[in-house]
């Protein structure tokens, strides 16, 4: 299974770039009803977001939609207006405790009976970006089989952490709240998508910052540009070199198991079965075709 790997933030008040979005090679798109929308917008842009949902072709790009968090009185009328055919999932902002994702997971039990949805079929991605979300990631990512994955929040999570206002560090400032969100989703056997680079003058950041993810382990990544996919699907898609050497160790691997040995030189590097195994996974998800999340 090819992981989604570009989730890309559309805001909901704008039916231009949410018909545009949805046409884009793009893995998943994220409408935004919470702070990419004015107070002032957010009635009108449910309406614009729903329509584009009722109205949505085939299954890629996955429709995931970012409704307003539940301590806001917006979370109940952004369910009303959206769960429905054409909805994959949503993205819950600000989450900090399991009582809380068993919360929207009840408010979509009830929901999706009266609206020609199967039980279960609203996803979950579960936004970590608060430290009080980092400390509790492996039981929010275990909290609901509705969970699909968490993704980082990286703008918010440096509030709550006082960093300045524009980020510097090159993503040092993050390594360990990364590395426990991928932790927690490896646990929970749940996708892990980190957060959007903001700068959008700074390509060479966002492949950095990218590469830095996918090396911590990340399975995508969020944006907020469509001009940020293609370093997106690059930077997490396996290059036909990485496939090939992967389909050599396999077979030399497989080879030398046969012969009896369980452990063997591989180009000068020792290669035993959790090596073999990862390079198995690489060529599974090259080529695989994109499923949900
Ligand atoms: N989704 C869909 N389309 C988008 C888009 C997005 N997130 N960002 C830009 N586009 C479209 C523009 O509408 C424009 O379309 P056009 O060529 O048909 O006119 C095209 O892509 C190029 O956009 P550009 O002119 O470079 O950017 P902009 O000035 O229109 O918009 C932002 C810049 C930052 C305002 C815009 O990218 C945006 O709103 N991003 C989302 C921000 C967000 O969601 N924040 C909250 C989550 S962290
Ligand atoms: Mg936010």
């Amino acid at each position: 299974m090819l992981r989604l790997r570009s989730w890309m933030f559309v805001p909901g008040h704008s039916e231009k770039m949410v018909s545009k979005a949805l046409a884009l090679d793009l893995d998943a798109v994220m409408l935004d009803l919470e702070d990419g929308v004015v107070p002032s917008l957010k009635a009108s842009a449910r309406p614009i977001v729903a329509g584009a949902l009722a109205g949505a072709g085939p299954s890629r790009p996955a429709r995931y939609v970012r409704v307003n968090g539940i301590e806001t009185q917006d979370l109940i009328p952004d369910l009303e207006a959206v769960v429905g055919p054409g909805l994959d999932g949503l993205v819950v902002p600000k989450i900090e405790t399991v009582e809380q994702v068993e919360a929207i997971a009840g408010l979509l039990d009830r929901l999706e009976g009266g609206r020609r949805l199967p039980p279960g079929a609203v996803r979950l991605m579960l936004a970590i970006e608060t430290a009080k979300a980092v400390l509790a990631a492996p039981a929010l990512a275990a909290a609901s089989s509705r969970v699909s994955g968490l993704m980082f929040g990286a703008e918010d999570f440096s509030r709550d952490l006082g960093l300045p206002t524009f980020r510097t560090g090159r993503a040092r400032d993050f390594i360990y709240a990364r590395s426990a969100i991928v932790t927690a989703a490896a646990a929970a056997k749940v996708t892990a998508i980190d957060g959007v680079w903001p700068d959008l003058t700074d390509e060479e950041g966002l492949e950095q910052d990218a590469v830095l993810a996918r090396d911590l382990g990340f399975a995508g990544k969020s944006m907020i540009h469509p001009g940020q996919i293609a370093a997106v699907h690059r930077v997490f898609t396996p290059t036909a070199e990485e496939i090939a050497f992967a389909q050599h160790l396999i077979s030399d691997f497989e080879k030398a198991v046969a012969d009896g040995s369980g452990s063997i030189s591989f180009g000068g590097q020792l290669v035993d079965r959790p090596i073999y195994e990862r390079a198995c996974a690489v060529v599974r998800q090259a080529t695989a075709t994109i499923t949900m999340a």
